[in-house]
């Protein structure tokens, strides 16, 4: 089912997520409706707090070639080494009409579990490194504007709310592909 992705300033997207503890069948339809949600959008990534579940899952498919087959579904990811440092020009899908180039590390490793129980550790690069990142910020109750400087993010705010005021319905750009 596609659920509605939650939009900036929408407070919801401030929470800290919580580990999850039990990996059912609940949790499994809900990475599934993560994961049609944000193939619909369309977005690369796309974590639980986003659609109003403030629990530690992410999805992510950065390859547009070959949509479904690099599909990830992570339970509790974590970062365990980092490598480097990049610049990338990110938007959010829940940070409507937005981009900025925003610094992170180049590599990372993660480790996290899958839906089947399995803990997994891998490495990533470029936009699934910079994806990943993204996606944990979501996790700790973090978007990308919070990574640039103030004065942008106080420009871009007054903006998101005058358009809100206008009643305009908020949606994503076009663009860079949105995490
Ligand atoms: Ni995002």
């Amino acid at each position: 089912m596609i659920r509605e992705i939650l939009k900036y300033p929408d407070p919801r997207l401030k929470q800290v997520s919580e580990p999850v503890t039990v990996l059912n069948s609940e949790l499994a339809q809900l990475a599934e409706d993560m994961v049609q949600t944000m193939y619909h959008a369309p977005g690369v990534g796309l974590a639980a707090v986003q659609i109003g579940v403030p629990r530690r899952i992410i999805v992510l498919d950065v390859n547009h070639e070959e949509p479904g087959k690099h599909l990830l579904k992570l339970v509790n990811p974590v970062i365990t080494a980092r490598e480097g440092e990049i610049v990338w020009e990110e938007g959010c899908l829940s940070v409507v009409d937005y981009t900025a180039e925003v610094r992170r590390s180049a590599k990372v490793e993660v480790k996290a579990w899958t839906l089947d129980e399995k803990e997994i550790t891998f490495q990533a690069e470029n936009l699934l490194a910079v994806a990943i990142q993204h996606e944990l910020d979501h996790l700790d109750g973090k978007l990308f504007i919070d990574r640039i400087s103030r004065l942008k993010r106080e420009l871009y705010t007054r903006k998101i709310k005058k358009l809100l005021r206008a009643g305009r319905p908020l949606e994503p750009r076009t663009g860079p592909p949105l995490i």
